[in-house]
């Protein structure tokens, strides 16, 4: 695998890997149990160029390509899952749409600062009742003179609470369905706009989700992202690179629970002997070890495609479909590899068992992949 990989590639998986695991790793049980937002470890990858990685050096980002970017996302991971969403959705979905669909002036105000770590940014699509279906979202935006009016809930917002900037989108004509659609940044002072309580969720307890709702949230025209009713492309555009995000953060998160089953195998015995021993459980090794390999190659060719400017829509939801079941797969055998001490908070692997579980659901769910890549395969646009 690292063959293909360039020097550079290999360079910030290196440097990443050495920060997740010196860094990030001692205080991610802690977070996991106290829900503290990584705000202080946010502020050091700011400083290694993680939050604006595949933005170019003139926005003051790092440049790097898609392959490094989930290299180091991966890492990332392999340490704390609820940072590494964070890192997704801000570089995959925020940094991205705005280098991609925004104006010069909102790169240079909102890209630049995004880039250099100042705030983080969310992306609320989601909403009460429009979850797999967000062409059925309520929230409006109107205009009136210079401005839009924004009106709606929206539910399951990655950092929220305590994103500087979020891409928010509202209907801005309801009778033309998903052309109707546009998207906003909307800043965390805007008055308008409010966060609701944390979500008491099972895992990625130390990144917040919460509903945002707006209240006669007034937004400058100027601070639309792309035109009217380019909000539902911006959107699906950038999950695409995000659904690639999930798929590194699944492939870190099961790295991390295969590496620690090795070292309990190697230490624990039963019957006199390591339980690495017999070969029930190196069988059970060696399929761990292939899965999360033939997930990496799925998250690596995505990514390359990518970078190639070719179109990537179905491959992404392939590496997300696998790489999030797989994960799941994964957690569970580590834990059955642990026996009792796998349930137990002594070790690790029942926390990124909790942690994988969304995997499998947020940037759509395993179902929702499935018709994505299906509706590519017969390109008829079959609807679910
Ligand atoms: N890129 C660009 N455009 C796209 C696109 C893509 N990947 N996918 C669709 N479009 C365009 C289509 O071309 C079409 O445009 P035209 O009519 O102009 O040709 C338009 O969008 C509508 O396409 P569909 O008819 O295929 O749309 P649909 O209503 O049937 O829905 C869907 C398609 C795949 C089911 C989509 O609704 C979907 O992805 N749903 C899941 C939503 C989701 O992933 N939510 C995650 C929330 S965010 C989150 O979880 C982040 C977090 O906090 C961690």
């Amino acid at each position: 695998m690292s063959s293909k990989l360039t020097d550079e590639q290999l360079m910030i998986q290196s440097m990443v890997r050495e920060f997740s695991r010196e860094v990030l790793s001692q205080t991610a049980a802690e977070r996991d149990r106290t829900k503290e937002f990584p705000a202080e470890n946010l502020q050091q990858m700011a400083e290694l160029g993680l939050l604006g990685m595949m933005v170019p050096p003139e926005y003051d980002g790092a440049g790097s390509d898609t392959v490094g970017y989930v290299l180091a996302l991966s890492e990332i991971a392999y340490s704390c899952a609820s940072t590494a969403v964070v890192m997704s959705v801000h570089n995959s979905i925020v940094c991205e749409s705005i280098l991609k669909f925004g104006s010069e002036h909102q790169k240079q105000t909102y890209l630049k600062e995004l880039a250099a770590g100042k705030y983080i940014g969310a992306f609320a699509l989601t909403e009460p009742q429009a979850g797999s279906d967000p062409v059925s979202q309520y929230t409006t935006a109107v205009q009136d003179g210079d401005h839009y009016i924004i009106n709606g809930t929206k539910r399951f917002i990655t950092t929220g609470k305590n994103a500087g900037l979020v891409i928010v989108t509202a209907k801005t004509d309801p009778e033309l369905k998903h052309k109707g659609i546009s998207a906003f940044l909307v800043s965390k002072d805007n008055p308008g706009m409010k966060a609701g309580a944390l979500e008491d969720k099972m895992g990625l307890r130390a990144s917040d989700t919460v509903d945002l709702i707006f209240d006669d949230c007034r937004v400058p025209a100027g601070d639309r992202l792309g035109s009217e009713g380019d909000g539902f492309k911006i959107a699906m555009t950038g999950l695409d690179g995000g659904r690639i995000g999930i798929a590194a953060q699944s492939v870190g998160v099961a790295q991390a629970a295969l590496d620690a089953s090795v070292t309990y195998a190697q230490e624990r015995e039963q019957f006199n002997r390591k339980i690495s021993k017999f070969q029930g459980l190196r069988w059970m090794f060696a399929d761990m070890a292939t899965e999360i390999e033939a997930a990496r190659q799925l998250m690596l060719s995505a990514a390359a495609m990518k970078d190639n400017g070719q179109k990537h829509t179905m491959q992404a939801s392939m590496a997300k479909l696998f790489a999030s079941e797989m994960v799941n797969r994964i957690t569970a055998k580590a834990i059955q590899i642990h026996g009792g001490y796998g349930f137990t908070k002594e070790y690790p692997v029942e926390r990124f068992y909790r942690d994988a579980r969304v995997f499998t659901i947020y940037e759509g769910t395993s179902e929702i992949q499935r018709v994505v890549i299906s509706n590519n395969i017969f390109n008829d646009k079959r609807k679910p």
